[in-house]
């Protein structure tokens, strides 16, 4: 990685409930503890990136939607999380009236690659910047898509675990074609894997089959801790450091750092 580039990687994928946010707060908060200087932005209106990180904001206060929609600038609304070093974009229930608000916008695709390219918000201080992506491919997922160099896809191990990733591949391609022609695919990581069992065997083989360059060797168990620490407002790690969820997420980590 070059001195002073900041690496912007999407956690997408359309599906509900597949890990995402999981991804999001644990990937970034153990690059954070590594001595990384990291920025989630969260994209969705449900705000569990921010919730999870200790976050929320009261009514009327500013978020992200107020940033695309060019009612004030990202650096306003950047705060510390409960991490040290790990800095938040938080969201509020308010996005959801980007799905209003949004379409009739200009540059309606890329209000998150422009905000992030602001001259008052100081990019270069971070190494890592990750987004979190609602269950959807509307156009809030497609704003973190233009923003994003990479995107990192949790699938979860489960019997439909394929479903809906040609639709994420196909929404992936034509951003590439019109918006963002350096996007790439970091990986397929396999979220709430239960190893004991032959389906979650199978789902693994079978995913490894169709995107055998493209899965992540990490795979992150299912582990009652990583489904216990938002309510703590931490990440994993901070809640039981030894925990197979904490390992998994360290392992996951440093692949990325890794790859790039
Ligand atoms: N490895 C895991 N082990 C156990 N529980 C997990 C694991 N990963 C995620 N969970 C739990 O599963 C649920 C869904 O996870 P998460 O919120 O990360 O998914 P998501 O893809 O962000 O969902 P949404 O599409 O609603 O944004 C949450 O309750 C979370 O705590
Ligand atoms: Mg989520």
């Amino acid at each position: 990685m070059q001195e002073g580039t900041v690496l912007i990687y999407a956690i997408a994928n359309q599906k509900g409930g597949v890990g995402k946010t999981t991804t999001a707060i644990n990937l970034a908060a153990c690059l954070a503890q590594s001595g990384e200087r990291v920025l989630l932005v969260d994209m969705d209106s449900q705000a569990n990136a921010s919730h999870g990180l200790g976050v929320r904001v009261p009514k009327g206060q500013p978020a992200i939607l107020d940033v695309l929609l060019g009612e004030c600038g990202i650096a306003s609304i950047v705060r510390p999380s409960s991490v040290p070093g790990l800095d938040l974009v938080p969201s509020s229930p308010d996005v959801a009236g980007a799905s209003v608000l949004l379409p009739a916008l200009e540059h309606r695709e890329s209000r998150l690659r422009n905000a992030l390219a602001e001259p008052g918000f100081p990019r270069a201080d971070y190494s890592f910047i990750f987004i979190d992506c609602p269950p959807s491919l509307g156009l809030l997922t497609v704003n973190a898509l233009v923003a994003a160099d990479q995107v990192i896809i949790p699938v979860q191990t489960e019997y439909y675990a394929l479903e809906g990733l040609a639709q994420l591949m196909s929404t992936i391609g034509a951003v590439r074609l019109r918006l963002n022609p350096a996007l790439t695919i970091a990986g397929l990581v396999l979220t709430m894997v239960d190893l004991r069992t032959t389906l979650a065997r199978q789902v693994e083989q079978e995913i490894r089959t169709h995107f055998p360059a493209l899965s992540f060797k990490t795979v992150v168990p299912r582990n009652v801790r990583l489904a216990e620490a938002p309510s703590h407002g931490v990440p994993v790690f901070m809640l039981d450091p030894h925990c197979p969820g904490s390992d998994a997420y360290f392992d996951l980590a440093l692949e990325v750092v890794d790859h790039g």
